[in-house]
Formats: C-alpha cells, structure tokens, sequence
C-alpha cells in the first residue's frame, strides 16, 4: 500500500457523482452539504456532486435535486472549497416517463437499446436543442455558484448518453459539436471539464461492435477529463459498482487500453480504484473514488479503510430513499 500511496501522490483523485437522496422538496438539506463538507480535504482534487438535474430536465429518480439559483448550491460550494477540494458538478437529465431498474440485471436486457433508439429517433431537432440549451443554461447557473468543475453526465445510459452514441442517435455529431463549444466556453471561463461514458451497456450484441469508435469520438473532444465509467443502469449495474474481482479487472484493462490511445487526454479511472497498482497504470489517468469515500470520509488520509462491499448503499435497488452505507454512520 505505501509504494501505491507514493505513486498516487502524482495523480488528482476525484469524488465521483454519487447520488445520495439528501434532499428535501426537490433541494439538497443539511445532511446533503455535511455529506460533501466531511469527504472534502487538501487530499481530494475535486467532489463532483452527482447527478444534478438540468433545469427543465428529469430526475433519474424521486430524490435527484434540480440545479436552481437557490443559495444553497453556493453554500455547498462553499463547504466544499474550505475543506481544500475544487467543487464539481455533475449535470444529467433522464426523460419524461424514465424509470430506473430496481434490478441488477434487467429483466430483459436486450430491450433497452432498441427503446433507446427509438426515443432518439421520435426526438425532433428541436427537442435535442432544448436539452443542449438546458446543459448550457446549467452550466452557467453552476459556474455562478462556483463550481469549478463541470462533468456532462453521458453515461450510465441517460438521456445524454443516447444523443452522444452515434450506435444509438444518427445526429450524434451535431450533439458533440454542441458539447465541444460548451466546454470550449467553460474553459475559457477558467471553469475545469469533465464528460462521463460508459465503456459498455452490458448488453453484449451492442458492446461488440463500435464501442472502440464511440470512445475515440469522446476523447477528441476538448474537455479537461473523460471520466470512464461502465454500465447503462437499465442494462446491467454490476458494471456501473463494479464488485466481482473479474468486473473490476475488466474495467480497469478496458479504461487503460483507451487512456493509452490518447496519451495527451487526461482521464478519471474508477471501479475500486484505490485496490489498483498506480505503478502499472498511464500517467495521464487519474483515480476517481466512491464507495471508499462513502464508507470513510477519512478514507483518503485512512486508505486501508474504505468499503467492505456490504452493498447497502444500494439504496434506489433497496427501496430505499437515501444513502445509507454499514460502515458510515450519517451522524
Ligand atoms: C450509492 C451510489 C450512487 C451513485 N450515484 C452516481 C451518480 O449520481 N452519478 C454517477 O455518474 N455515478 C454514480 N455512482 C457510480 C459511482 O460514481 C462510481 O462510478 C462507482 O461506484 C464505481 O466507483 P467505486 O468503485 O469507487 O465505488 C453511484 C454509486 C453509488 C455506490
């Protein structure tokens, strides 16, 4: 552990979006900033507050906040900034009608490209310009706030996911063109950038073909980081919480193979990134932490003291409202 310490010294480590549930009446409350307030330190580059709904857009569940003018997004960051962190955002929309899987695998995990596809497809142009606008509208409203990270949530197969995959929407270029200018414009802000995908689905006739291509076109756009995450959550979420010994070492050799495509691209590595050798692993990669982090908010000072798997932070699986994790008690 210590050579894998001395290693990580040259790397940011990044909190990744994580969706708590600490929100009353559509806004993040107290246990919402205390959760961000107690895992923020001079160790941790960035907390990226997870899954943020864009104004006008859709929660992926009941207790995803919406970005607003309200105080109380400058308040978490504020908390955030004096803990020694840079505060991030994470900005999503699902749609109208989503619902996420309770379960692991769906039940029919081959439905939901073919559904997919055919949202994108019954999706005018102008449709697809208001959700861009609202991206565009959040990131103003967060760079307002302060944040100095913001992360576009294509991944996990929200609603940005299927715009920016050509194998999904035959308009995905005028999609990325979109995205290129807004974090062009951030940048020249000096508000840092990051854009999430996901390696695979989990449905594996999709994955077999194309997914080289689709994270080839994400990686020339010019955003600061692409954060490599798995899974769409209505396909298979055992690759989103990678747990299996055999899944965390497929994402790990699927995240190195393109961070060694693009050698001047800085990317975010997950999936039980701290159980890695950084000695092994491309400079231009840098970890992003979850579970160790919901477990110990000390963890990155406390490092052989993370997540034990118990798996309880499920909670959207487990019928739950909000975060709760064995290890971590909230007070
Ligand atoms: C309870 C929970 C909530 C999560 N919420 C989000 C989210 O809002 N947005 C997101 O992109 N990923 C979310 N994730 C996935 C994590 O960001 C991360 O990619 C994943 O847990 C793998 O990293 P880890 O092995 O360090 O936990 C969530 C994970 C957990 C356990």
């Amino acid at each position: 552990m210590t050579s894998d310490i001395v290693t990580l010294s040259n790397r940011l480590v990044f909190l990744l979006g994580v969706n708590t549930g600490f929100v009353t009446e559509g806004a993040p409350d107290s246990r919402f900033l205390d959760f961000y307030r107690s895992r923020s330190s001079p160790k941790l580059h960035c907390a990226i507050v997870g899954n943020v709904v864009t104004p006008g857009g859709f929660g992926s569940n009941a207790v995803t906040p919406t970005l607003t003018t309200e105080p109380v997004w400058a308040d978490l960051v504020t908390a955030i900034r004096a803990g020694g962190s840079l505060p991030g955002i994470q900005l999503a929309t699902a749609w109208d009608g989503y619902t996420g899987s309770r379960k692991f695998v769906a039940a029919e995990p081959r439905e939901f490209i073919p559904r997919a596809r055919h949202l994108v497809e019954h999706m005018g142009s102008e449709d697809v310009a208001a959700v861009l606008n609202s991206f565009d509208l959040a990131a103003n409203v967060a760079t307002q706030h302060g944040f100095g990270h913001i992360q576009i949530h294509a991944a996990h197969g929200y609603l940005l996911n299927l715009l920016v995959d050509y194998r999904i929407n035959r308009g995905a270029t005028s999609v990325l063109d979109r995205l290129a200018l807004l974090s062009e414009r951030l940048r020249h802000n000096g508000v840092q950038t990051s854009i999430r995908i996901s390696l695979k689905t989990g449905d594996p006739d999709f994955d077999s073909a194309g997914a080289a291509d689709f994270q080839d076109t994400i990686a020339q756009l010019p955003f600061d980081f692409v954060d490599l995450s798995s899974g769409f959550y209505n396909i298979d979420k055992r690759l989103i919480y990678p747990a299996r010994p055999e899944i965390v070492a497929a994402r790990l050799q699927e995240s190195v193979a393109v961070g060694l495509r693009y050698p001047r691209r800085s990317f975010i590595l997950s999936g039980r990134a701290f159980n890695h050798d950084w000695a092994g692993i491309p400079s231009n990669m840098h970890p992003g932490v979850c579970r160790d982090l919901i477990a110990n908010p000390r963890f990155l000072q406390e490092p052989d003291n993370g997540c034990r798997n118990h798996s309880k932070c499920h909670y959207y699986s487990r019928g739950g409202d909000h975060l709760t994790c064995a290890r971590w008690a909230e007070d």
